[in-house]
């Protein structure tokens, strides 16, 4: 029976969600306004369920890079359905064979894909075999870093999240260095004793900081030198969103693993991929169960990954990219000099974008009136005075103009209340 005519109103949403889900959670998106509950979403649009239209321009991190509900992937899942369960993790499958051999053709350097269906999974699997292939135990990641919230990408993460878990690893275990800062990764590592150096490579909940030129370069060629593992998370930076498939590619470095997740769902069915070169990979030749993930790489999410990567490689999609990117240039360009006292900072590495503001919220701020002017876009979580600004892939050049047009009211908006005091 269709029970949909009986489901709770927005009203009923909140009081249950803060009653059992995330009660917390709940009461901090209502004191910023933005107690949305998400109803219809098609493209990159969403309606709440009041019927407020939005236009989605944080995408989840990258998880509605194509848009939601893309047609072509709602068809691969639906066809799926008609043949394809879960599968079972022991047996090699078909899908997931194909996904692997696809992904790795398109990374370079990569030998193994290994399933999970989240990206912290997929980051603890890369940590995992790092220190099953060096014999080492220390990592070493980016102060204000995130990589998830399970065990080991925890722990790589922001420092007081672990800690409030009991998670934060032995002294040592876990070491943070500032971002953009090589000398600190090789003081770090010059003992050789550590297994693994994790970066996003344009570290996300600080705003997107773009690498230096060069930096990555370096933390590449200290890994060398001390026989540590590099490994990249693209879980927000990957899958075209800077240009080409992998953001990496634009700095010639070479990791030994690569970390994707969210996009590679097609916001359809949820799907992560740790790949590995064949150094960290190697354990998977002779130890079948070393890892096992009951729904990592689950059948029905293969063909719909299958399909994000070929219309991400699309060269339409590709062009497309390119148009948006050089559009969002321009547009930010001409925001800057409109709102020179307010938006202090552009970041833009491709379609990953960060703004920052002359507050210690600005970014907290523009959320807000962003919404009012109708785009979903938040601040960046270690650092409120920016916000993450994210055009999916396929944005139209109207929605990439409204969504600018927003921006610049939203400036106008807090940049003048904040001036007026
Ligand atoms: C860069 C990065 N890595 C890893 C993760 C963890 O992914 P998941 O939430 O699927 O575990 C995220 C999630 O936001 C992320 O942004």
């Amino acid at each position: 029976m269709d029970d949909r005519a009986h489901w709770p109103t927005r009203e009923e949403v909140l009081r249950l969600a803060e009653e059992h889900v995330c009660p917390d959670r709940v009461r901090t998106l209502t004191g910023l306004h933005a107690d949305l509950v998400i109803g219809r979403r098609e493209g990159y649009r969403m309606w709440d369920l009041d019927g407020r239209e939005l236009l989605d321009l944080h995408l989840n991190g990258g998880t509605f890079n194509l848009g939601h509900r893309h047609p072509a992937l709602v068809e691969e899942l639906r066809v799926a359905l008609d043949r394809l369960d879960i599968g079972n993790h022991h047996f090699p499958s078909a899908e997931r064979a194909l996904l692997a051999e696809q992904l790795v053709a398109l990374t370079p350097g990569m030998r193994y894909a290994v399933f999970g269906s989240g990206g912290g999974e997929a980051v603890d699997l890369a940590l995992k075999s790092a220190r099953r292939a060096t014999g080492r135990n220390r990592v070493v990641s980016a102060t204000g870093g995130y990589h998830g919230h399970t065990g080991l990408a925890l722990a790589a993460g922001d420092e007081r999240a672990a800690a409030a878990f009991g998670s934060a690893g032995a002294p040592g275990e876990f070491v943070h260095v500032p971002f953009n800062d090589a000398a600190a990764v090789e003081a770090a590592c010059a003992a050789g004793d550590v297994a693994a150096v994790i970066l996003e490579t344009v570290p996300a909940t600080v705003g997107f900081v773009p690498p230096q030129p060069g930096y990555l370069a370096e933390v590449e060629a200290v890994c060398h030198r001390h026989g540590t593992a590099l490994v990249l998370d693209e879980v927000q930076t990957g899958l075209g969103r800077t240009g080409p498939l992998w953001a990496f590619e634009r700095h010639g470095v070479q990791p030994h693993a690569v970390i994707t997740a969210k996009g590679l769902s097609g916001g359809l069915y949820p799907i992560s991929a740790t790949l590995l070169d064949d150094w960290l990979g190697g354990w998977l030749e002779d130890d079948g169960w070393g890892h096992v993930s009951t729904f990592g790489g689950a059948e029905l999410g293969c063909p719909v990954a299958r399909r994000v990567l070929d219309l991400t490689t699309d060269p339409a999609t590709v062009e497309h990219v390119e148009s948006l990117v050089a559009l969002f240039a321009d547009g930010l360009a001409d925001l800057r000099r409109r709102h020179p006292e307010w938006l202090l900072e552009v970041r833009q590495t491709g379609l990953v974008i960060g703004l920052r503001f002359a507050h210690p919220q600005g970014g907290m701020l523009m959320t807000g009136a962003l919404l009012t002017a109708g785009v979903w876009a938040i601040y960046a979580g270690f650092d409120p005075s920016c916000l993450q600004f994210k055009p999916g892939l396929l944005l139209g050049v109207d929605e990439a103009r409204a969504a600018l047009a927003a921006l610049d009211t939203a400036c106008a908006q807090v940049g003048g209340a904040v001036a007026g005091g």
